[in-house]
Protein backbone atom coordinates (compact mmCIF):
# COMPACT_ATOMS: atom_id res chain seq x y z
CA UNK A 1 0.00 0.00 0.00
CA UNK A 2 1.46 3.40 -1.33
CA UNK A 3 0.63 6.47 0.62
CA UNK A 4 1.11 10.38 0.05
CA UNK A 5 3.05 10.34 2.93
CA UNK A 6 3.91 8.36 6.29
CA UNK A 7 1.54 10.86 8.58
CA UNK A 8 -1.19 9.31 6.27
CA UNK A 9 -0.07 6.09 6.35
CA UNK A 10 0.57 5.47 10.07
CA UNK A 11 -3.08 7.02 10.45
CA UNK A 12 -4.74 4.46 8.52
CA UNK A 13 -2.34 1.68 10.60
CA UNK A 14 -3.35 3.24 13.66
CA UNK A 15 -7.08 3.29 12.31
CA UNK A 16 -6.79 -0.49 11.48
CA UNK A 17 -4.99 -1.83 15.00
CA UNK A 18 -7.94 0.73 16.52
CA UNK A 19 -10.73 -1.01 15.32
CA UNK A 20 -9.14 -4.40 16.08
CA UNK A 21 -9.10 -3.08 19.24
CA UNK A 22 -12.34 -2.43 19.84
CA UNK A 23 -13.36 -5.70 18.20
CA UNK A 24 -11.58 -7.80 20.64
CA UNK A 25 -13.06 -5.61 23.37
CA UNK A 26 -16.63 -6.41 22.65
CA UNK A 27 -15.49 -10.13 22.38
CA UNK A 28 -14.21 -9.97 25.61
CA UNK A 29 -10.74 -11.08 24.60
CA UNK A 30 -7.26 -9.74 24.60
CA UNK A 31 -5.52 -7.63 21.73
CA UNK A 32 -2.04 -9.87 21.14
CA UNK A 33 0.19 -7.06 19.50
CA UNK A 34 3.80 -7.11 18.36
CA UNK A 35 5.46 -4.09 18.55
CA UNK A 36 8.64 -2.71 16.82
CA UNK A 37 10.96 0.10 17.73
CA UNK A 38 13.00 2.54 15.28
CA UNK A 39 11.98 5.49 14.04
CA UNK A 40 9.44 4.16 11.53
CA UNK A 41 6.53 3.44 13.85
CA UNK A 42 7.00 6.87 15.97
CA UNK A 43 4.16 8.67 13.86
CA UNK A 44 1.94 5.08 14.00
CA UNK A 45 2.53 5.56 18.21
CA UNK A 46 1.64 9.06 18.18
CA UNK A 47 -1.62 9.06 16.46
CA UNK A 48 -2.58 5.87 18.70
CA UNK A 49 -1.63 8.25 21.81
CA UNK A 50 -4.10 10.35 20.18
CA UNK A 51 -6.79 8.23 19.41
CA UNK A 52 -6.66 6.92 23.35
CA UNK A 53 -6.48 10.81 24.50
CA UNK A 54 -9.17 12.43 21.92
CA UNK A 55 -11.52 9.33 21.05
CA UNK A 56 -11.02 7.39 24.50
CA UNK A 57 -9.29 4.23 22.84
CA UNK A 58 -8.12 1.87 25.83
CA UNK A 59 -5.65 0.05 25.60
CA UNK A 60 -6.82 -2.23 28.77
CA UNK A 61 -7.35 -5.77 27.04
CA UNK A 62 -4.19 -4.95 24.92
CA UNK A 63 -1.02 -7.07 25.62
CA UNK A 64 1.97 -6.60 23.66
CA UNK A 65 5.43 -8.59 23.09
CA UNK A 66 8.32 -6.20 21.40
CA UNK A 67 9.84 -8.07 19.15
CA UNK A 68 14.17 -7.06 20.23
CA UNK A 69 16.14 -5.47 22.71
CA UNK A 70 20.31 -5.05 22.74
CA UNK A 71 22.13 -7.54 24.70
CA UNK A 72 23.27 -6.42 26.97
CA UNK A 73 21.21 -3.51 27.90
CA UNK A 74 19.33 -2.39 31.06
CA UNK A 75 16.21 -0.93 30.60
CA UNK A 76 16.41 2.32 32.08
CA UNK A 77 19.48 2.94 29.57
CA UNK A 78 18.92 6.14 27.27
CA UNK A 79 19.02 3.65 24.13
CA UNK A 80 16.86 0.96 25.22
CA UNK A 81 13.95 -0.38 23.96
CA UNK A 82 11.94 -0.53 27.19
CA UNK A 83 12.79 3.59 27.22
CA UNK A 84 11.31 3.59 23.72
CA UNK A 85 8.49 2.12 24.16
CA UNK A 86 7.50 3.74 27.28
CA UNK A 87 8.01 7.59 25.93
CA UNK A 88 6.81 6.49 22.67
CA UNK A 89 3.45 4.59 23.71
CA UNK A 90 3.37 3.08 27.30
CA UNK A 91 3.71 6.14 29.17
CA UNK A 92 0.69 7.99 27.32
CA UNK A 93 -1.93 5.27 27.04
CA UNK A 94 -4.06 2.84 29.92
CA UNK A 95 -2.27 -0.24 28.76
CA UNK A 96 -1.40 -2.47 32.37
CA UNK A 97 2.71 -2.33 32.74
CA UNK A 98 2.00 -6.46 33.25
CA UNK A 99 0.94 -6.86 29.84
CA UNK A 100 4.22 -4.79 28.13
CA UNK A 101 6.80 -7.87 27.44
CA UNK A 102 10.34 -6.76 26.28
CA UNK A 103 13.27 -8.75 25.44
CA UNK A 104 15.10 -8.41 29.07
CA UNK A 105 18.61 -7.15 27.77
CA UNK A 106 19.65 -8.23 32.00
CA UNK A 107 19.71 -11.65 31.89
CA UNK A 108 23.05 -13.33 32.11
CA UNK A 109 23.88 -15.51 29.28
CA UNK A 110 23.35 -18.43 30.24
CA UNK A 111 20.06 -17.56 31.23
CA UNK A 112 18.87 -16.14 27.52
CA UNK A 113 17.86 -19.89 25.92
CA UNK A 114 15.23 -20.63 28.74
CA UNK A 115 13.87 -17.26 28.53
CA UNK A 116 13.48 -16.92 24.93
CA UNK A 117 11.61 -20.49 25.02
CA UNK A 118 9.20 -18.66 27.94
CA UNK A 119 8.95 -15.70 25.71
CA UNK A 120 7.57 -17.91 22.50
CA UNK A 121 5.22 -19.51 24.81
CA UNK A 122 3.68 -16.81 26.54
CA UNK A 123 2.50 -15.56 22.91
CA UNK A 124 1.23 -19.41 22.28
CA UNK A 125 -1.02 -19.69 25.19
CA UNK A 126 -2.45 -16.41 24.24
CA UNK A 127 -3.35 -18.04 20.53
CA UNK A 128 -0.61 -16.12 18.98
CA UNK A 129 0.14 -12.65 17.42
CA UNK A 130 -3.20 -11.20 16.70
CA UNK A 131 -1.35 -7.81 14.79
CA UNK A 132 2.61 -7.84 14.31
CA UNK A 133 4.13 -3.95 13.54
CA UNK A 134 7.49 -4.30 11.61
CA UNK A 135 10.21 -1.78 10.60
CA UNK A 136 12.51 -2.97 7.95
CA UNK A 137 16.82 -2.36 8.55
CA UNK A 138 18.60 -1.40 5.32
CA UNK A 139 19.72 -5.33 5.02
CA UNK A 140 15.85 -6.12 5.25
CA UNK A 141 16.47 -7.31 8.59
CA UNK A 142 12.96 -8.06 10.79
CA UNK A 143 13.50 -7.29 14.05
CA UNK A 144 16.87 -8.35 14.65
CA UNK A 145 16.31 -10.99 12.36
CA UNK A 146 19.58 -10.14 10.23
CA UNK A 147 20.52 -11.78 6.93
CA UNK A 148 21.14 -15.29 6.76
CA UNK A 149 18.16 -15.76 9.15
CA UNK A 150 16.09 -18.94 8.32
CA UNK A 151 12.87 -18.99 8.08
CA UNK A 152 11.62 -21.45 10.92
CA UNK A 153 14.32 -19.28 13.49
CA UNK A 154 13.21 -19.24 17.05
CA UNK A 155 13.86 -16.09 19.78
CA UNK A 156 17.55 -16.11 20.25
CA UNK A 157 20.01 -14.16 20.92
CA UNK A 158 22.41 -13.27 17.75
CA UNK A 159 25.21 -10.85 16.61
CA UNK A 160 24.49 -7.63 14.95
CA UNK A 161 25.54 -7.35 11.53
CA UNK A 162 28.61 -4.54 11.06
CA UNK A 163 25.14 -2.76 8.38
CA UNK A 164 23.05 -2.46 11.62
CA UNK A 165 25.68 -1.23 14.07
CA UNK A 166 26.65 1.43 11.76
CA UNK A 167 23.27 2.57 11.56
CA UNK A 168 22.96 2.28 15.69
CA UNK A 169 25.95 3.57 16.14
CA UNK A 170 24.54 7.76 16.20
CA UNK A 171 22.51 6.58 19.08
CA UNK A 172 25.02 5.37 21.12
CA UNK A 173 27.60 7.65 20.11
CA UNK A 174 30.34 5.92 18.42
CA UNK A 175 30.24 2.14 16.66
CA UNK A 176 32.97 1.27 20.06
CA UNK A 177 29.76 1.83 22.51
CA UNK A 178 27.27 -0.06 20.21
CA UNK A 179 25.75 -3.67 21.39
CA UNK A 180 27.19 -6.35 19.16
CA UNK A 181 24.33 -8.48 19.88
CA UNK A 182 20.31 -8.82 20.99
CA UNK A 183 17.86 -10.36 21.57
CA UNK A 184 14.90 -10.96 19.04
CA UNK A 185 12.00 -12.76 18.22
CA UNK A 186 12.45 -15.37 15.78
CA UNK A 187 11.07 -15.05 12.13
CA UNK A 188 8.63 -18.42 12.69
CA UNK A 189 6.75 -16.17 15.76
CA UNK A 190 6.82 -13.44 13.21
CA UNK A 191 5.39 -15.47 10.03
CA UNK A 192 2.84 -17.00 12.66
CA UNK A 193 1.49 -13.77 13.27
CA UNK A 194 -2.11 -13.33 11.74
CA UNK A 195 -1.37 -9.92 10.23
CA UNK A 196 1.16 -8.08 9.61
CA UNK A 197 2.35 -4.45 8.39
CA UNK A 198 5.98 -3.36 7.81
CA UNK A 199 6.73 0.23 7.57
CA UNK A 200 9.03 1.53 5.37
CA UNK A 201 9.61 5.83 4.99
CA UNK A 202 12.08 7.06 2.76
CA UNK A 203 13.91 7.17 0.28
CA UNK A 204 16.31 5.74 1.91
CA UNK A 205 14.78 2.36 2.19
CA UNK A 206 13.73 2.20 -1.86
CA UNK A 207 15.88 -0.70 -2.68
CA UNK A 208 15.42 -2.80 0.31
CA UNK A 209 11.80 -2.47 -0.27
CA UNK A 210 12.25 -3.49 -4.23
CA UNK A 211 14.32 -6.47 -3.09
CA UNK A 212 12.05 -7.49 -0.16
CA UNK A 213 8.75 -7.37 -2.64
CA UNK A 214 10.00 -8.40 -6.13
CA UNK A 215 13.66 -10.19 -5.31
CA UNK A 216 13.41 -14.00 -4.62
CA UNK A 217 12.50 -14.97 -1.13
CA UNK A 218 15.85 -15.60 0.18
CA UNK A 219 17.08 -15.75 4.21
CA UNK A 220 19.61 -12.90 2.66
CA UNK A 221 16.59 -10.84 3.28
CA UNK A 222 14.56 -11.44 5.45
CA UNK A 223 12.08 -9.74 4.89
CA UNK A 224 11.35 -11.43 1.86
CA UNK A 225 9.77 -14.25 3.75
CA UNK A 226 6.75 -12.09 3.80
CA UNK A 227 5.82 -12.68 0.70
CA UNK A 228 4.73 -16.06 1.90
CA UNK A 229 2.73 -14.63 4.60
CA UNK A 230 -1.24 -15.07 3.49
CA UNK A 231 -1.94 -11.40 5.22
CA UNK A 232 0.71 -9.60 5.24
CA UNK A 233 1.07 -5.42 4.06
CA UNK A 234 4.16 -3.62 3.03
CA UNK A 235 3.03 0.20 4.04
CA UNK A 236 4.77 2.75 2.57
CA UNK A 237 5.23 6.53 1.56
CA UNK A 238 5.53 7.87 -1.94
CA UNK A 239 9.71 7.95 -1.75
CA UNK A 240 10.05 4.43 0.00
CA UNK A 241 7.83 2.80 -3.24
CA UNK A 242 9.74 4.57 -5.71
CA UNK A 243 11.90 1.51 -7.18
CA UNK A 244 8.75 -0.45 -7.75
C1 LIG B 1 16.32 -1.63 14.31
C2 LIG B 1 15.19 -2.43 14.92
C3 LIG B 1 14.26 -2.94 13.85
C4 LIG B 1 13.85 -1.77 12.97
C5 LIG B 1 15.07 -1.22 12.28
C6 LIG B 1 14.76 -0.09 11.33
O1 LIG B 1 17.28 -2.47 13.78
N1 LIG B 1 15.63 -3.52 15.71
O2 LIG B 1 13.14 -3.57 14.44
O3 LIG B 1 12.91 -2.19 12.04
O4 LIG B 1 15.94 -0.76 13.29
O5 LIG B 1 14.72 1.11 12.02
P1 LIG B 1 14.09 2.44 11.46
O6 LIG B 1 12.62 2.29 11.55
O7 LIG B 1 14.62 3.51 12.37
O8 LIG B 1 14.57 2.61 10.05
Amino acid sequence: LVFENSISASKAVAKEIADLIKVKQAQKQPCVLGLATGSSPKGLYAELVRLHKEEGLSFKNVISFNLDEYYPMEPDSVNSYVRFMKEHLFNHVDILPENCHIPDGTLPKTAIRDYCDQYESKIEALGGIDLQILGIGGNGHIGFNESGSLQNSRTRLVALDHITRVAASQDFSGLENTPRTAITLGVKKIMEAKRVILLAWGEKKSNIIKASTEGPVTSSVPASYLQEHDNATIVLDKAASSKL
